[in-house]
């Protein structure tokens, strides 16, 4: 993985000068003296995972493999949208259409409320051997532990309680919440989220881990990515030479010359969900204290043709920070035709890549001279190891980043507010007062 920071437009003093807190940040996250300091478990996580921890999730991994052509996963954003971003990056765009069985498919729920979307499920799901991991932290997350009423309900009675208890696992906090009560009651087998890892930044614990093996993807190739990214970003590393601390800096410098707003832009759809896994990150990291960049992603080249015109030309408080894949899995060449009724004779021979390179390079020209600062991330390709070390880049990033805006980057005060609102109004027992103070509000 490398990180190009050439095009930011912004001088080079600008980001030495965010050395000395760049490097400050580091030692803080390393001593444990940074806010947030009890949610720091994620920063030498890589590196503390076994062999025999990974074969501990490979072997449920295995038993789910074998018993399901179906998994749903129930959970909400840092407890689902790191394994569907692996998942989507590396299984086949048709992965529905073109599966002969030898991997389940990986389904999600609990990430929303949608009456349709959990019917429409629970439908496809009647003929399906499915299976169901119940992932959440807190355990009490409403929008999860509605979807994962359905599913153990609908599961049980199509597979029996004894296959059930087989085919459900839970990841959740060791001893509270009420995903881990029913796990313990059921016999279920569970997975331990560390106390001292956050939800954003827990893809590389169980959370992500299991998914991503269950749609038969390799989590030892993964974990080392990130084990060699937790090396190259290490306090004691050079300032230039991390990449981490370079793009924190870089995009801080930014922020304060005004651009509030970051875009996150791939050139590969399979990239789509690790966008929506970094807006996450790095939203919900960093927006507090009314503070903090505004994450956006773009797949590109689509939003081109609906965002280009903003991006290009808009309010200048935009920078991008582009995810580009230099080789392919696979080749396509443009064939030749003989009438040219499209006039693209001009690209025969040429590889579909090729096209995608040079809108890729032409758009970034063109954001750059409409003054749009571009940092560039390559991964040589899309695998395990690549995603494992752009996992771990981004972590590493965000945690030393949220340093020096001066925020915890760790907590998520602000979610609980709709949630608040939410329950008064659905009538949850303990909430009357506010059930109250909302009922005047509305008169
Ligand atoms: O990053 C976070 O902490 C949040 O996004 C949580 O992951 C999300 O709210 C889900 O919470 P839980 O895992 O407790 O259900």
């Amino acid at each position: 993985m490398k990180l190009d920071i050439t095009q930011a437009l912004i001088g080079a003093d600008k980001v030495n000068a965010l050395r000395g807190k760049v490097e400050e940040a580091q030692q803080a996250l390393e001593q444990g003296t940074c806010p947030g300091n009890d949610y720091v478990g994620w920063l030498h996580l890589p590196t503390g995972i076994t062999p025999e921890f990974i074969q501990e999730i490979q072997q449920t991994a295995d038993t789910l493999r074998k018993e399901c052509d179906t998994v749903v996963v129930a959970g909400i954003g840092g407890s689902y949208l790191g394994a569907r971003a692996v998942i989507e990056a590396l299984q086949n765009s048709f992965q529905w259409l073109v599966n002969k069985g030898e991997n389940p498919n990986v389904l999600f729920a609990g990430n929303n409320i949608g009456e349709d979307y959990l019917y429409e499920l629970t439908a496809y799901l009647k003929d399906k051997k499915f299976g169901v991991i119940n992932i959440s932290k807190s355990g009490t997350t409403t929008e999860t532990a509605l979807a994962f009423r359905l599913l153990k309900k609908q599961c049980e009675e199509q597979r029996g309680k004894d296959m059930a208890r087989k085919v459900i696992v839970a990841i959740t906090d060791a001893k509270r919440g009420a995903a881990r009560t029913c796990a313990d009651k059921e016999g279920y087998k569970s997975f331990i989220i560390p106390d001292n890892v956050g939800g954003r930044f827990s893809v590389l614990t169980p959370v992500g881990l299991l998914p991503i093996a269950i749609a038969g993807f390799d989590i030892a190739a993964l974990v080392k990515g990130a084990q060699d990214m937790e090396r190259q970003t290490a306090v004691g590393v050079p300032f230039e030479e991390n990449p981490a601390a370079q793009y924190a800096a870089v995009r801080n410098a930014l922020y304060q010359e005004g651009k509030k707003i970051e875009i996150i832009a791939n050139y590969q759809p399979k990239l789509h969900y690790i966008g929506e896994w970094w807006k996450q990150l790095y939203g919900e990291s960093e927006g507090k204290d009314h503070k903090g960049i505004f994450t956006a992603a773009v797949d590109l080249t689509t939003d081109l043709h609906s965002m280009g015109q903003w991006i290009q030309d808009g309010e200048r408080s935009i920078f991008e920070t582009v995810i580009s894949v230099a080789k392919p899995e696979h080749t396509l060449f443009f064939p030749s035709d003989e009438e040219n009724l499209d006039g693209l004779n001009f690209l025969a021979g040429k590889r579909v890549d090729e096209v995608n390179k040079m809108a890729e390079l032409g758009t970034k020209l063109a954001h750059v001279d409409g003054g749009v600062p571009n940092l560039r991330i390559e991964l040589e390709r899309l695998d395990e190891y690549n995603l494992g070390q752009l996992i771990y880049f981004f972590e590493k990033g965000c945690g030393i980043s949220g340093l020096l805006l001066e925020v915890n980057p760790f907590n998520q005060p602000g979610v609980e507010a709709y949630k608040k609102n939410m329950f008064a109004l659905l009538g949850k027992p303990g909430y009357e007062a506010e059930t109250e103070a909302i009922r005047k509000r509305l008169s």
